[in-house]
């Protein structure tokens, strides 16, 4: 009888219980949504916001030594017409997959062409970005069977219908044959973040827009050198290829270029351009 009793009380609690269930769950679910979204932001703006406060005011140093200002040099221009002729050369810029592996670019000109993403605005000049090229036809081949193996999984589990889908038209698989032809891999981390002089963590402020930033700029420069590049972004390959070339865990990879000339059969999907009238607002 006291147990009929009991329950009859926990059934006119019940509606109190229930809410009670699916608040403890909403809290459980959003702690992890947080963690995930903290990770995921890891190493990102998010830094500035999250970095360990000093203890005091005076401990504050800035990571970039404090110098006066020096006057403007203007730089050289390739004028008359440069916005033009710079135009004429990059509108011939496309995506080549299949790469001349017996013509070799000199080490020079793409030392040259990384020079020039080098030169690439910063957040707070914090220059957050390494370019590590890759020649040795064995540590390119290694990329290789790395990229290969996940895209593998990519195309046929990770990425959804629809992404598999729109890559058809550019006729994209999981083989990867570029990544052994191509004369040069050049694999852009951007760091999350770097140490100044004496050891301390140095923010790199937008570091993900500072490195794409630098990589347009490598597009461009190689293109003026007259050689044809891809550009990638494998899905989930970032660590694996990071611990292969032995970069620190501070080094996350962006963007994995291969460079060098067209093979004489290279074919490119027939695409066309927005126009200005599409991709510029006048106000
Ligand atoms: C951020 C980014 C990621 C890309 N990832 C890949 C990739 O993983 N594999 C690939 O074959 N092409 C990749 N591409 C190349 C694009 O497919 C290509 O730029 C686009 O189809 C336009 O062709 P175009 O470069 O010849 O103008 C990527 C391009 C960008 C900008």
């Amino acid at each position: 009888m006291e147990a009929l009793l009991n329950s009859s009380k926990l059934l006119q609690h019940w509606p109190t219980i229930v809410l009670g269930v699916l608040l403890a769950l909403s809290i459980k679910y959003l702690r992890q949504r947080r963690r995930v979204i903290k990770k995921e932001l890891e190493g990102e703006e998010d830094i500035a916001v999250n970095f360990p406060q000093s203890t005091a005011d005076d401990d504050l140093q800035p990571a970039l030594e404090e110098k006066p200002h020096v006057l403007f040099v203007p730089g050289q221009s390739l004028n008359p017409n440069g916005a033009r002729r710079f135009y004429e050369v990059m509108r011939g810029r496309r995506s080549v997959r299949a790469f001349n592996p017996h013509k070799q670019p000199s080490q020079e000109v793409i030392e040259d062409c990384i020079r020039a993403a080098g030169t690439a605005p910063s957040g707070a000049h914090t220059e957050p970005w390494t370019f590590c090229v890759i020649v040795d036809s064995e540590i390119k081949q290694t990329v290789r069977q790395i990229v290969e193996q996940e895209e593998y999984i990519n195309y046929s589990q990770r990425m959804h219908a629809q992404w598999v889908t729109d890559l058809r038209p550019l006729q994209t698989t999981s083989t990867k044959p570029y990544l052994s032809d191509a004369p040069y891999l050049i694999l852009i981390f951007k760091q999350t973040h770097g140490l100044t002089a004496n050891g301390r963590k140095k923010l790199h402020y937008y570091n993900e827009i500072s490195t794409s930033i630098a990589a347009g700029m490598l597009l461009c420069a190689l293109q003026a050198a007259g050689l044809c590049s891809l550009v990638t972004t494998p899905l989930n390959c970032g660590p694996a290829l990071r611990r292969l070339l032995d970069r620190p865990a501070n080094e996350k990879l962006l963007i994995l270029l291969a460079v060098g000339y067209a093979a004489e059969d290279c074919k490119v999907p027939d695409l066309e351009r927005k126009s200005l009238e599409d991709i510029m607002v006048k106000y």
